[in-house]
């Protein structure tokens, strides 16, 4: 079982890994599939169930980067718009000595 597994959780394949990259984006290894998935409402209109659609998103490159700030022209893909937009997320920035 993976370290910081939280019991009852479901256990994902070893196979992929994701570093979540401090005011940028996700950095996938490993491969993994990504496909596009479609919001659809419900009869009430509001956001309900996840539909898969048929695109598959390439992920040759490793690391292959994922937008997370939402603002890039290449989804799903980051194409480093989050640092023009100074995207921050709210995740501390580790700063060297010096520069506090
Ligand atoms: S995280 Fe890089 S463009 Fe969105």
């Amino acid at each position: 079982m993976p370290q910081n597994h939280e019991e009852g959780a479901p256990v994902l394949s070893t196979e992929y890994h994701v570093d979540i990259n401090a005011q940028g984006p996700y950095l996938v290894y490993g491969k993994m599939p990504v496909k596009l998935q479609v919001i659809t409402p419900n009869h009430e209109g509001n956001s309900w169930t996840f539909r898969v659609g048929k695109k598959d998103y390439r992920t040759d490159q490793q690391p292959v980067a994922l937008c997370r700030c939402g603002a890039s022209k290449n989804k799903p893909y980051c194409d480093r718009t989050h640092a023009s937009m100074r995207f921050r997320d709210g995740i501390p920035i580790e700063l060297p000595d010096e520069e506090i």
